[in-house]
């Protein structure tokens, strides 16, 4: 009959939709990418009316304690993991390679270029010590406006100076704008073509200093081959590759933590 078959095709789609098709691209980070980044997202965009940072906030809203920035975190993983993936460092990289470095850097200024929802601005925020600062550089309003949203729902705003801007036009600016001498720590998560003229722009800049550390994400998956090259390469930096997988998926990535010797 008609109704069963009806029923039949909707059940069958949604199985490939929630479990088939995200269980075979798992391991293969470009269809991972082109599956939740592309498809679902702008099949969920369409139906909902809404963007995917909108959904990502509205979790926050649901599951997280106001002024904890750890539930925050976690009410993100777990939409992420549940409901929807996003573009966030995600648990696994934030946990065992973010937040280590960041508690044994033990930063006085750091910069973040790429804030998407402030994912992984609060995890950094909420590890700083007392007085510490964080910039964070994001050139889409919209992504910007949920940012300030989810860094506020933590409690983190008083460490966080969220800058909407690309960053080739504010790197240049940070010490007469916001009076940086240099950064501890810069994370860069932002277009991964950005990665190297970035870099070169900070050592230009002169915003890097002996001991500065640099950690990228994403160095396999999108990946950032003329960033790794250079920063594998050049006197100037000690580089260390740390072993990891593209956030939310088993698809192999990884971040470069990369000194700056002076
Ligand atoms: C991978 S997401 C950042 C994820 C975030 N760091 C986290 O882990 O929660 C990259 C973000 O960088 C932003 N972006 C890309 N290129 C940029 C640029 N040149 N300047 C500023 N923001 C940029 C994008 O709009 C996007 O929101």
């Amino acid at each position: 009959c008609i109704p069963c078959l009806l029923t039949l095709s909707s059940v069958l789609l949604y199985t490939l939709y929630k479990w088939v098709i995200p269980g075979a691209v798992q391991y293969h980070g470009g269809l991972a990418l082109i599956w939740h980044d592309v498809i679902v997202e702008w099949i969920l965009d369409t139906l909902t009316q809404s963007t995917r940072p909108q959904r990502l906030l509205a979790a926050v809203h649901k599951k997280a304690t106001r002024g904890n920035p750890r539930s925050v975190v976690k009410a993100i993983d777990e939409f992420c993991n549940q409901n929807e993936w996003a573009m966030n460092v995600g648990n696994e990289k934030g946990s065992e390679i973010l937040d280590s470095v960041v508690s044994e850097t033990n930063p006085g200024c750091v910069l973040e270029l790429g804030t998407y929802c402030g994912y992984s601005t609060v995890r950094i925020a909420s590890l700083l010590p007392p007085h510490a600062q964080l910039i964070t550089l994001e050139f889409n309003p919209d992504n910007a406006a949920v940012a300030r949203q989810v860094i506020a729902w933590a409690g983190v705003a008083e460490k966080v100076r969220l800058v909407e801007g690309e960053s080739g036009e504010w790197i240049p600016k940070m010490k007469e704008q916001f009076g940086v001498k240099t950064f501890d720590l810069v994370f860069l998560d932002h277009w991964k073509n950005r990665y190297l003229l970035d870099t070169k722009l900070m050592e230009e800049c002169g915003l890097l200093k002996k001991g500065s550390v640099l950690l990228a994400d994403n160095v396999v998956c999108p990946g950032a081959p003329d960033y790794l090259e250079y920063i594998r390469n050049s006197p100037q930096y000690k580089s260390q590759f740390f072993k990891s997988h593209l956030e939310y998926t088993k698809a192999e990535d990884g971040l470069e933590k990369s000194v700056f010797l002076g």
